[in-house]
């Protein structure tokens, strides 16, 4: 079958809610346009996933284009979690379609260069990272919570991190983003109290600094950007396999498991 036809088939299949016929699971990942999220579609695409790859602006996220436009079981949606009607419309788009995992990992993620710091915060942007890390989040999971409770996995997972346990401070950077990864993981570990009824699992994961572009393994370390190259010197980045790690994390993970708060390594952290 030519590519051109086989990815028609996937599209018309997952929108009218057959991805069993060419895959046994589909995941939707938000923010997949780089970093870990396009990481988690490449290797869910890897495991045969269907993937519902997510991006606020296709036509710029070329590198998700050109990989989707290479792998048939990989389609792209835009998906700002913010557009409160552009969820919708997607929601409405895959109604029925079973989505195994919905993978909220698309942030603002500003923890390590983050210039928002107290003395100088800048409250227009606080706020739209709070818009972004945890309402767009939530108003994602609810809009696809159908989706979900059809699939076989039944999981939503909730890319927090470190930075947002309470009971892991030890230093005053980043107080903006902390506040909303702690929001967030208030929110959806109650959020999992409301679904766990229907069989629903949220996992609240903090899934670390991954090496999502491999520069560990690179041929050429001129390539390797500045900051990249200090966290590797002192041991703080995750080797890129740690993202195929937190698949099997959120694949061994149930929904007795929700009141834990799990590490990428499945270590459990202090909420
Ligand atoms: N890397 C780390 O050190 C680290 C550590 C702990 C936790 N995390 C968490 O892991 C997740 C991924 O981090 P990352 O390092 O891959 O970050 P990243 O490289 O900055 O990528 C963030 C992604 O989120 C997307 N995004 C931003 N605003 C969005 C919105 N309103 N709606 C939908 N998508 C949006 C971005 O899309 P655009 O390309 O359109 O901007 C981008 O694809 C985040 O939740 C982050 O907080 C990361």
């Amino acid at each position: 079958m030519n590519r051109h036809l086989s990815r028609l088939l996937l599209v018309c299949a997952l929108a009218v809610g057959l991805p069993n016929a060419i895959s046994a699971k589909t995941v939707l990942v938000t923010g997949s346009s780089k970093g870990h999220g396009f990481a988690f579609v490449k290797d869910y695409a890897a495991r045969g996933w269907a993937v519902i790859a997510t991006c606020r602006n296709p036509t710029s996220a070329t590198r998700l284009t050109a990989y989707a436009a290479e792998h048939d079981n990989v389609v792209v949606e835009e998906l700002d979690v913010t557009d409160f009607a552009e969820v919708d419309a997607l929601a409405e788009k895959y109604k029925d379609t079973p989505i195994d995992v919905l993978n909220l990992n698309g942030a603002i993620n500003t923890f390590r260069f983050s210039p928002n710091k107290f003395g100088q915060m800048d409250y227009e942007w606080f706020n739209e990272i709070m818009q972004v890390n945890v309402i767009g989040q939530l108003y994602t999971a609810e809009a696809f919570l159908e989706h979900v409770a059809a699939s076989d996995q039944k999981k939503i997972a909730v890319m927090s991190a470190v930075g947002g346990s309470i009971g892991n401070v030890r230093s005053s950077t980043a107080p903006s983003y902390r506040a909303s990864k702690a929001a967030l993981n208030m929110l959806f570990r109650t959020y999992g109290e409301a679904v766990k009824d229907r069989g629903v699992a949220v996992l609240v994961i903090a899934p670390g600094t991954v090496d999502a572009e491999d520069y560990m393994n690179t041929k050429d370390p001129s390539v390797i950007p500045a900051q990249f190259k200090r966290m590797i010197e002192v041991g703080a980045l995750e080797p890129r396999s740690t993202i195929g790690k937190m698949i099997d994390l959120i694949d061994g993970l149930i929904v007795d498991d929700i009141e834990g708060f799990h590490k990428f390594d499945g270590t459990p952290m202090p909420w």
